[in-house]
């Protein structure tokens, strides 16, 4: 039976077991209802960590579904699946090339695994990047480039990025395959892909080797709701890759997020999951549209895909812009910069909230707010490429001093410097910290000490 079944069951039996509330909330009666599925791995529930039965059968059901080797359920986010990704195909001292816009919990993994990175820098010199202020593709000829001087045992990439750019996967693992590297796609932001011929296809489908989907971002799921992916083409045993998942995760997962995470595979893949999100693509194109007539501009769906709205006005500021349709609309963006702003949709996001959308946007233009006008001349900085002394696993085991940040130029830095959002560092331990970076820093600096 699956796990949705057997959770909407009454049990007929008498618990003495942990969660000790007895599935009834004695607090937040608001959460009742999560209260009601909040088991443990009592007799015949399954057990994330092990499967054999009801959760074995829905993950099955979801490797057919994603088309995969494996797909695990994870109730701690993308997180845990890139760790355990990361620490199943890198060993200590391995070389693994990670470009550089990937989210913070890669990094993480760099210390865990004790693996040798490179950085890679995506595109931050075309039109695209210096008119939007965001990173852009990964050029597959210019990792060909690299691989042809360099062996690496994997290379991981982020598609869809943060922002939204997907780089042509299948051509980046073609050249992956070419040189023996495998390749690790974080596609925490493209959860929608498998089930909808309008996305680009999946990084799987397009041959990466393993890859992550947060289902929470954009695809319906309760927070830390993710998947984790394995292509049928790898030679891994899945048993291995459970082991490291059991590694990283809690040994009391949560039964509500695992229903959910089958809820929603279920949902997307029904005729109602595929209308909310044909519906979803029509009203997006037709907001776009009209925007467009009112002088608003979108990062061309070459680059992107409709669901990630990033919009600029001209001669406007976006940081500005941004402002003025929080405090006088209540309407907050996922990100902005004095370049763009991002409006993230997904499941969930109605005609009616892009309505909303719209009608202030058009009004912030119409009433031509002074305060939007963009008064100078702009440009984007980017991070500088990274000056890697020292690798992760090693500077997090030195020790470390704190010091005036006018004085902490060229030394190494102890900290993670990752605004979030987006969660993308600008400065790792181990890296010099360059001038660049001085605006990131707090007073104090923390530096290794040598
Ligand atoms: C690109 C990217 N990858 C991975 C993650 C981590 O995902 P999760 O929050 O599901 O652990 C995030 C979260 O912000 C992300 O933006």
């Amino acid at each position: 039976m699956s796990l949705l079944k057997l959770l909407n069951k009454k049990l007929p039996r008498c618990l003495f077991t942990t969660p000790a509330h007895s599935q009834k909330a004695p607090f937040l009666s608001n959460l009742s209802s999560f209260y009601n599925w909040d088991y443990s791995e009592i007799e015949g529930y399954d057990n994330l960590l092990n499967p054999t039965g009801a959760i074995l059968m829905a993950e099955g059901k979801a490797s057919d579904i994603y088309d995969t080797k494996k797909t695990f359920f994870l109730t701690q986010g993308s997180t845990t699946g890139i760790l355990a990704i990361m620490k199943t195909v890198l060993g200590f001292n391995d070389k693994v090339l990670v470009a550089r816009n990937c989210h913070k919990s890669i990094f993480s993994g760099l210390v865990i695994t004790g693996a040798s990175v490179d950085w890679f820098m995506p595109d931050t010199m075309s039109e695209l990047c210096k008119n939007w202020g965001i990173m852009g593709k990964i050029d597959p000829e210019e990792l060909r480039d690299i691989f042809k001087l360099n062996q690496y045992k994997a290379f991981i990439m982020t598609s869809p990025t943060y922002e939204g750019i997907n780089s042509d996967i299948e051509a980046i693992s073609n050249v992956c395959r070419q040189y023996g590297v495998l390749l690790i796609v974080d596609e925490a932001h493209g959860a929608l892909y498998n089930f909808s011929d309008y996305f680009p296809r999946t990084a799987i489908q397009q041959g990466a080797d393993f890859s992550v989907n947060s289902l929470h971002k954009n695809a319906g799921g309760l927070n830390q709701c993710a998947l984790l992916h394995v292509s049928k083409n790898t030679n891994f045993d899945w048993r291995e890759i459970q082991n490291f998942i059991n590694l990283f995760h809690t040994s009391s997962p949560s039964y509500p997020l695992i229903a959910n995470i089958e809820a929603n595979i279920n949902f997307l893949s029904s005729s109602k999951g595929q209308k909310t999100i044909d519906d979803l693509i029509s009203n997006i194109s037709k907001f776009q549209k009209i925007l467009k007539n009112e002088g608003f501009e979108f990062l061309d769906e070459k680059y992107t895909d409709l669901t990630k709205i990033m919009l600029k006005l001209n001669g406007a500021d976006c940081l500005k812009l941004s402002d003025v349709l929080f405090d006088k609309y209540g309407i907050e963006d996922e990100i902005a910069s004095h370049f763009s702003c991002l409006y993230l949709t997904g499941i969930g996001t109605t005609k009616t909230k892009l309505d909303r959308l719209k009608a202030a946007l058009i009004d912030v233009k119409n009433k031509k707010f002074n305060e939007i006008l963009s008064n100078e001349v702009k440009t984007p900085v980017f991070q500088p490429y990274p000056l890697l002394k020292l690798q992760p696993w090693e500077a997090f085991n030195r020790d470390y001093v704190y010091v005036e940040k006018k004085d902490s130029l060229l030394m190494l830095s102890s900290d993670m410097i990752v605004p979030y959002p987006p969660g993308i560092g600008v400065l790792y331990p181990g890296e010099a910290i360059q001038a660049e970076h001085l605006e990131f820093l707090s007073d104090d600096a923390g530096v290794i000490k040598l």
